[in-house]
């Protein structure tokens, strides 16, 4: 039995905020942003959100799609599992930025898709959080547990930015993505995942939690230097523990967490991997933690770049200082 992800979607919000707007406001310039990290604009969820439902709005739009898509897939190809919503019996959400403390993401958008009886919990993991939860999402349909699982990574890191700290506020964009996993007897489904913390780098990059000031953004600290060595030095150490049991060559794409296009260059070079195996968006989204995976997923998905069979490996890495991978046939 695999965990197959049998649809995906994604949802971000209409604002953008191009670098150029960002130099009206403070002291950078398109050229920095741009050879630095790739970024050229971001999505963020402004006053047509309200603040108490921004991670939930983007998440209900993203799952929204990928439960009309595992619709429609089901009314033409054999899924084994799923039929439509109402057989959803896990949600999981991967968020930092929940807009509750409680009750959980995943009760929300469980409430408001109409799924009775499922069990639902977030899992806060940073940008590591998308790869967390579909590692558990994995795990519980192994184990016969589950057998339709709603995946989601939804982040809202503008709620966080400091506006005045050119150093951060010009990564990080919003946005949510969502994936139907069901079990599975087909040889496609998950190969293998695994999740590292280093146990060390905790204060590398962190932001406090929403609460302790209310009148504030929480803002955010990061060690930009410290952060950028441990991508490049863990990813492709994390890659390699989960390809492990194939050639590196049957790997059709490595969709990797959208933090920098200069981290994707450097893993792509240090794993010997051509740049096209390596798809980005983070020109157009910016850094958006937990949904950036799921995005990226759903856009080869809607671009027809993935084909049934194709071997993809997942990566995320971030704050914690966290790590992790997912290989699996499509
Ligand atoms: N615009 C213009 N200048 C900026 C700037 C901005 N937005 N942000 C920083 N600078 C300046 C710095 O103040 C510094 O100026 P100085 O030399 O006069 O002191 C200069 O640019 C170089 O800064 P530095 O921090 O050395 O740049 P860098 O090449 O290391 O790039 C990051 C900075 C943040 C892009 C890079 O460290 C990075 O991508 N780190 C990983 C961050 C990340 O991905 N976090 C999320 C992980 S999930």
């Amino acid at each position: 039995m695999t965990a197959e992800i049998i649809s995906t979607g994604a949802f971000v919000p209409e604002k953008t905020v191009t670098n150029d707007d960002l130099s009206g406001i403070m002291d950078t310039n398109d050229e920095w942003i741009r050879t630095r990290t790739g970024i050229g604009e971001r999505h963020i969820a402004d006053e047509e959100f309200p603040n108490d439902e921004k991670a939930f709005v983007l998440a209900l739009k993203a799952c929204e799609r990928a439960l009309n898509n595992a619709s429609e897939k089901a009314k033409t190809e054999k899924t084994a599992s799923f039929k439509d919503r109402s057989d959803i019996d896990m949600i999981i959400v991967g968020t930092s930025t929940p807009d509750f403390s409680f009750p959980a993401t995943a009760c929300r958008l469980q409430e408001a898709l109409g799924i009775e009886n499922a069990a639902a919990f977030d899992i806060s993991l940073a940008c590591t959080g998308f790869i967390a939860a579909l590692s558990t999402a994995d795990a519980y349909i192994r184990a016969g547990v589950y057998k339709n699982i709603l995946v989601v990574g939804v982040d809202v890191l503008s709620r966080l930015i400091d506006w005045s700290d050119r150093g951060t506020a010009v990564l990080f964009g919003d946005g949510a993505g969502a994936a139907v996993v069901s079990a599975s007897d087909s040889e496609s489904g998950v190969i293998k995942t695994v999740l590292h913390s280093a146990g060390s780098g905790a204060k590398a990059l962190y932001s406090k939690s929403m609460y302790f000031n209310e009148d504030e953004k929480a803002g955010m600290s990061m060690d930009g230097k410290k952060v950028y060595d441990f991508a490049v030095r863990k990813t492709p150490e994390v890659i390699r523990e989960a390809v492990e049991s194939i050639n590196c060559d049957d790997v059709k794409y490595y969709v990797l967490h959208q933090a920098n296009i200069r981290i994707i260059e450097a893993v792509s070079k240090r794993l010997k991997e051509p740049m096209e195996k390596f798809p980005h968006n983070i020109g157009r989204y910016g850094n958006t933690s937990a949904a950036s995976i799921p995005i990226m997923l759903d856009e080869l998905e809607r671009e027809g770049r993935l084909k049934k069979g194709d071997l993809i490996c997942l990566a995320g890495f971030g704050a914690g200082l966290a790590y992790g991978a997912v290989l699996l046939k499509f």
